[in-house]
């Protein structure tokens, strides 16, 4: 598409038709639906140990409106979604949301989750339509997970991942955020169980959306180097892909299963050609993972707000997105939401 010629900063009006887009062009295509903001776990790289002041149930996205605002995107163009949390499935309606979304035509949905509940999950969640899934954890070893996380529950996501493998979720992601001094040396130990177990392991840079405000710059452990020590351990072969995507993948040389993505997210922002779009848990509107500002959708939505007017607020929104992050910049601010307030 060509660049439209507006200036993000005074783009004037908003189109009325058309794609998606805002004033670099990029168009929107992609949607993650935060259901809720609590979560099992206390990641110490999103979450302080005591929690964060949780939403009320009615400040919650309502599952009707939650498929409203699916079927507006849907209309919109969008076609990948992606439901996330806080931890999805401390959701109770969780399956029937999945369902709903799943239910859009010509739509790529999958989850984002830490799999602690889908030993009981996996198979509702897979009879609702989903066959995608991406679990997190970032450590193989019991006792480094239970220091990461706050709890000790690494058995479980062993039996959320095999639960996941025997309901036939296809692809089985999972996120790995690297973080210096605290897992960095387990990337080869990931890279073999993603031969051994046929995942797509996707290794993420640590970035600055932890509640405790504790994260720094020494901490984050580039993509390249992750790549590197990998690479001295296995042969890998790159796998070729025809649009831009955040990871760089790799497959094993010798022709093992499994799947290598590398997320340059503060090294090598994705910015310029990033199409997501984010609702969190209570309808707020975001254009970026770092924007500062958002639209409230959930004021509308409960005022009686018609298609159009959504439209409208949705497209206005986007127009207004910034060209990318300043993480690498000196005039960055962090945005007031962790990363458990946005969705993944
Ligand atoms: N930096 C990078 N990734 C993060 N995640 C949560 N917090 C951070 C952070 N500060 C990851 C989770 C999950 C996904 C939704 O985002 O591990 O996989
Ligand atoms: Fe929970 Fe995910 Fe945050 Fe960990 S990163 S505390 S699993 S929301």
């Amino acid at each position: 598409m060509t660049k439209p010629k507006a200036d993000w900063r005074n783009p004037g009006p908003a189109p009325t038709g058309g794609p998606l887009i805002d004033t670099f062009g990029r168009v929107g295509g992609d949607l993650r639906i935060s259901v809720i903001d609590k979560c099992n776990l206390r990641c110490t790289y999103c979450m302080p140990a005591e929690g964060l002041p949780w939403l009320e149930k009615e400040e919650l996205l309502t599952v009707d409106e939650i498929d409203r605002l699916a079927r507006l995107f849907h209309s919109l163009g969008v076609r990948d979604f992606k439901i996330t949390g806080g931890e999805p499935t401390v959701r109770r309606e969780l399956p029937e949301i999945v369902a709903r979304v799943c239910a859009l035509e010509g739509v790529d949905v999958s989850i984002t989750t830490n799999g602690l509940l889908l030993d009981r999950l996996a198979r509702p969640l897979r009879e609702a339509g989903l066959r995608r899934i991406t679990v997190s954890c970032d450590s193989l070893m019991r006792h480094r997970y239970a220091e990461m996380t706050r709890r000790d529950a690494f058995d479980k996501v062993t039996a959320g991942l095999e639960a996941a493998r025997e309901a036939g979720f296809d692809p089985i992601k999972i996120n790995c955020v690297v973080i210096r001094g605290s897992n960095e040396d387990e990337a080869v130990d990931f890279a073999r169980l993603a031969r051994e177990g046929g995942y797509d392991v996707r290794f993420i840079e640590y970035m600055p959306l932890d509640a405790e405000r504790t994260w720094e710059r020494e901490k984050v452990v580039p993509a390249a180097e992750t790549l590197a020590a990998v690479s001295a351990a296995y042969d890998l072969a790159p796998v070729v892909q025809d649009a831009p995507q955040p990871a760089t993948s790799f497959r094993f040389a010798d022709g093992a299963p499994g799947v290598l993505g590398f997320i340059p997210s503060v090294t090598k922002p994705f910015c310029d050609s990033c199409n997501r779009m984010r609702t969190t848990a209570e309808g707020a509107f975001r254009v970026c993972l770092f924007a500062l500002e958002e639209t409230d959708l959930r004021t509308a939505l409960r005022s009686g707000a018609d298609d159009a007017e959504l439209e409208r607020l949705v497209r206005e929104a986007l127009w207004h997105k910034w060209p990318g992050h300043k993480i690498n910049h000196p005039d960055f601010v962090r945005p007031d939401r962790s990363m458990s307030m946005i969705g993944g």
